[in-house]
């Protein structure tokens, strides 16, 4: 299935895997429209793809926001959400208030995107959504992040019965190396990269457009719907 002239929403678009993403649908000649909060995000990431792309502010928690992002998108062929933040802690430590915090963003986030979403979805359209490895495999300190993973899983294989035949699937990763760290200093990141590397069959981490082409592939496949891609590098086998 061709993707040249098709229009495709990114919501995340502006950094990381969804950057990522985003200039890889421009590759095949799609016409991308970038999502997120900032607005200097947004201008920035419009810059560095340099090519048809539109850019609009969300934020994908509220769906009064959603559904004014997808009126002023109007009709468009494939939705890619790669936005969501996390929570990382063990159990007992981690306030509740983070972990539902991390539920409304990544989770709620991404089911209230979905449903604003579906009165613009033209027919033969995808919907691709974000989960993680840890949704498969936790370490310490990720029962939060493998709850949420999982429901969203959970919640497409519910969609791809629910929207067919709209094709609803999503992209799972393992370690990738995106603005997601830039908040721990660069050795203390660049330890935590080597280690994780250190044990994976693949013995590195990914980058963002390894992960990118996922995204690309589910929206091409029409055979494929329900489907999780794990992209891990062998994280859940070691
Ligand atoms: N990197 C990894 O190792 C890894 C591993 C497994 C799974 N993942 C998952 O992959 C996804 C992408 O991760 P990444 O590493 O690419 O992260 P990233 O570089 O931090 O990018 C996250 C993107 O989401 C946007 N965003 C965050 N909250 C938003 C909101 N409320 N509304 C709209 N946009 C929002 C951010 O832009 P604004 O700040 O402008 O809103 C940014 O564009 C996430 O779901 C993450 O959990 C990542």
């Amino acid at each position: 299935m061709s993707l040249s002239a098709k229009r495709v929403v990114v919501v995340g678009g502006t950094s990381g895997i969804g950057l990522a993403a985003a200039k890889a649908f421009l590759d095949e000649s799609a016409q991308v429209i970038i999502a997120s909060r900032s607005a200097s995000k947004l201008s920035e990431a419009k810059s560095a793809l340099d090519g048809d792309v539109e850019a609009y502010e969300i934020d994908f928690r509220s769906e009064e926001k959603a559904a004014q992002f997808f009126n002023k998108v109007g009709k468009f062929d494939h939705l890619v959400i790669t936005a969501g933040e996390g929570a990382m802690g063990s159990f007992s430590d981690l306030p509740v208030k983070d972990a539902k915090a991390a539920f409304d963003s990544k989770f709620w986030g991404q089911y209230i995107t979905v449903h604003a979403a579906i009165p613009f979805l033209n027919t033969g359209g995808s919907i691709t959504l974000t989960s993680g490895v840890y949704g498969k495999r936790p370490p310490v300190g990720a029962s939060t992040l493998a709850a949420i993973n999982s429901g969203i899983e959970g919640l497409v294989r519910g969609l791809a019965v629910d929207l067919a035949p709209t094709r609803v699937n999503v992209v799972s990763p393992g370690i990738v190396d995106t603005p997601l760290y830039a908040g721990m200093p660069a050795e203390q990141r660049g330890e935590l990269f080597t280690g994780i590397a250190q044990q994976l069959p693949v013995g590195r981490v990914a980058t963002s457009e390894d992960i990118a082409e996922s995204y690309v592939y589910l929206a091409k496949n029409g055979f494929t719907t329900g489907s999780v891609v794990l992209i891990d590098g062998g994280a859940h086998l070691v």
